[in-house]
């Protein structure tokens, strides 16, 4: 798949930044009334507010990027469930893929297409609400109780965040192991 330089910094950005906040999350330690935190525990907290709000801002200007065409098929690539066309396709390479059968793997993107639209939803809706948690909590962690839905919402995305990394990196792992370098194509390695 060709895509644009920009697209490619971009995508590194959020690759590092959303594993940084999945890794962070795991130690971080969020402020309560009358709770203790270790330094550390408050620094990572702290750490995951700043790559969040920027994290935000990447995501908005790789959707930008997008809407501008920097991608060959477009946004509609990554939404396919609007469209007969795009969901025939859809549902002929699942066949194939089923089967253990796809006529050209390197070619056939539907279904990545598919799933990297799930994975970009989560992901911007994950930095959405987490900004609204950033903007409506106090110091001491106080919320109301808007912020606490919000916050359900955000804790909730989470985990299904770790799971699109899984399938993602574990779909580009078997690319790789078929021989398909051409997705490679996204970390700059090679030209198309
Ligand atoms: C959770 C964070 C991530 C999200 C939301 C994400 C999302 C995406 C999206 C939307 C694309 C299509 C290109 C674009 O529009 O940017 C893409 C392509 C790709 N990503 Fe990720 N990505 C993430 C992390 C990673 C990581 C950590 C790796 C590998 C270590 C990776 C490997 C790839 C590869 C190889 C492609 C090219 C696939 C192709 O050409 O069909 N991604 N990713
Ligand atoms: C984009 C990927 C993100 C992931 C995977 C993620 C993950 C998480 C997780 C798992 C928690 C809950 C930790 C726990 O309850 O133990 C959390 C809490 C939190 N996140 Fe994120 N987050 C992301 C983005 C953001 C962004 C963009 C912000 C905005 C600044 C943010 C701000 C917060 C805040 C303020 C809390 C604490 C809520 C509370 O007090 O309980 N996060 N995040």
């Amino acid at each position: 798949m060709k895509y644009s330089k920009s697209i490619k910094v971009f995508h590194a950005l959020f690759a590092f930044g959303i594993t940084l906040q999945l890794l962070l999350s795991n130690v971080m330690r969020q402020p309560r009334p009358g709770r203790l935190r270790t330094a550390f525990e408050a620094l990572a907290f702290a750490v995951h507010e700043y790559v969040g709000l920027a994290l935000l801002v990447i995501l908005i200007v790789h959707w930008l990027l997008h809407l501008a065409g920097h991608a060959p098929e477009g946004p509609a690539h990554f939404f396919p469930w609007f469209s007969r066309e795009r969901m025939g396709r859809l549902k002929v390479e699942a066949r194939e893929l089923l089967q253990m059968k796809l006529a050209e793997p390197e070619a056939q993107d539907a279904i990545a297409g598919a799933i990297q639209g799930l994975g970009l939803a989560i992901a911007t809706l994950l930095a959405v609400t987490g900004s609204l948690i950033f903007f409506g909590m106090a110091d001491d962690g106080t919320m109301s109780a808007t912020t606490r839905s919000i916050r359900k919402v955000h804790t909730t995305l989470a985990p299904m965040m770790w799971g699109y990394l899984g399938i993602h990196i574990a779909a580009a792992l078997a690319h790789v192991a078929a021989g398909h370098r051409s997705i490679l194509a996204i970390f700059g390695l090679r030209s198309n």
